[in-house]
Order: structure tokens, then C-alpha cells, then sequence
């Protein structure tokens, strides 16, 4: 699978999402991450279904929901009306995930499940009939600019686990130009970055959010190629 660079907008200016959406699709973005943040299932608050409905005219890629919150059932419907082309709930949410998921499918949706670090491979194993993406978290979630926790065998385990199945591994937390090729060799094919995508860049001068993607992506695909 081709590497997608999916920048994160936690990292963008909260005071003008629809232009930073914009700027950084220009700039190469396969995916919009938008990360929902609940402060209770994570120490932090972001945005919910209200604000993901207003930045939905502005996406034109896919618009890639992570919902850092507990419970999640309840929200499905609410992200389903603002328009979230996928929905990412954590295993650790709840002690229902494989119903979870069945009703993120069932109102419209493409599933994902997420494990935070703490969390084994083998807890997605029954889980892989009703999702197109697994994503492995590579910081503790809550915060962008984190630092990166070392991932690769939980995510070739997961690899090893789907096969020839067309899911997605999605990292997500401290990936950058130097941790971009650990990942992809291990067998993710969608990098999350906040931090390193938006990081000497504005809407006014989006210059560095085009030559940061630009940089992620190659210095992944490089090892992907290595791996042919
Ligand atoms: C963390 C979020 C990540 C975060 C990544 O809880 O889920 O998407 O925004 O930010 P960076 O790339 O800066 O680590
Ligand atoms: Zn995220």
C-alpha cells in the first residue's frame, strides 16, 4: 500500500481551521486527521461533531475522525450528520468495541479501531472483519509534539495479522522525518503528524507545510522501497 501523509490538525491554528484544511490539502495532504478529545477519556478537549460539521466543506480528501472519547456509541450518530468519512474509536474505550464499530459501519461509516501503547496487537485480532484501519498509537493520547514510543514490533504483528486483507496501519503521535521510516518498514502505511507538518508554516506562507509532507512521505517511502 502507498504511503498517506495524514496531517493532524491538533497542530494547526485553532482560530482558522477551514483555511489550515485547505493549505495543507494544497500542500499534499492525503487525509485530514481531526482529533476529538473529550477530557475525560484523554487530558485534553478539543472539538466535537458541531466543529467537525464546519470543517467538513472544507475537506476534500477524506475526512479521518479519532475519537479520544468514552463512551462513543452515543457520539456515532452526531459525527455520521457532520459528515466524518471515517470514525476511529479506542479499544480502551469501552468494554463493547466490536459492537462499537459494528455501529460506526452501520450508521454510514468506515471503521477503525486504535490501541494506545499499553494496549497488545492481539486485542484487534476479531476485530478485522469490521474495519479498513487499525491505528497504532505512537505517543499517549491527548497532546500533540510528544515524543516517539517505539511501535515497530506491535506494528509488524498487526501487519502479519491482516495478511492480504485491504486494511490500513495507521500510526499516529511523534512521527517525523526520522521516525516516518521505522514505521513504514515495520508496516504502517498511513503516518498522522501534527507536529512535524505544520511546524514553520502558516496559511500565510504554506511553503513548509508542502516541503515537511514532502519530506515524511519520501523519507517512508524510501524504506518501502527498500523493502521490495
Ligand atoms: C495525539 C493525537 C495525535 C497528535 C499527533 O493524541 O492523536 O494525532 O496530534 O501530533 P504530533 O504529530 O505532533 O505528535
Ligand atoms: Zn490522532
Amino acid at each position: 500500500m502507498s504511503i498517506k501523509i495524514a496531517p493532524s490538525i491538533l497542530s494547526a491554528d485553532f482560530a482558522d481551521f477551514g483555511r489550515e484544511i485547505r493549505a495543507v490539502e494544497d500542500a499534499g495532504a492525503d487525509w485530514v486527521h481531526v482529533d476529538v478529545m473529550d477530557n475525560h477519556f484523554v487530558p485534553n478537549l478539543t472539538f466535537g461533531p458541531p466543529a467537525v460539521k464546519a470543517f467538513r466543506p472544507h475537506v476534500k480528501t477524506l475526512m479521518d475522525v479519532h475519537l479520544m472519547i468514552a463512551p462513543v456509541d452515543p457520539s456515532i450518530p452526531a459525527y455520521a450528520e457532520a459528515g466524518a468519512d471515517r470514525l476511529t474509536a479506542h479499544v480502551e474505550a469501552g468494554p463493547h468495541i466490536h459492537r462499537t464499530l459494528q455501529a460506526i459501519r452501520d450508521a454510514g461509516m468506515r471503521a477503525g479501531v486504535a490501541l494506545n501503547p499499553g494496549t497488545p496487537a492481539e486485542a484487534v485480532e476479531n476485530l478485522l472483519d469490521l474495519v479498513d484501519l487499525v491505528l497504532v498509537m505512537t505517543v499517549n493520547p491527548g497532546f500533540g509534539g510528544q515524543s516517539f514510543i517505539h511501535m515497530t514490533t506491535k506494528i509488524a504483528r498487526i501487519r502479519a495479522m491482516i495478511a492480504d486483507r485491504p486494511i490500513h496501519i495507521q500510526v499516529d503521535g511523534g512521527i517525523t522525518t526520522e521516525t516516518a521510516p521505522r514505521v513504514a518498514r515495520a508496516g504502517a502505511d498511513v503516518l498522522v503528524a501534527g507536529s512535524a507538518v505544520f511546524k514553520g508554516g502558516s496559511v500565510a506562507a504554506p511553503q513548509a507545510y508542502h516541503d515537511n509532507i514532502a519530506a515524511i512521505r519520501r523519507a517512508a517511502a524510501a524504506t518501502q522501497s527498500g523493502m521490495a
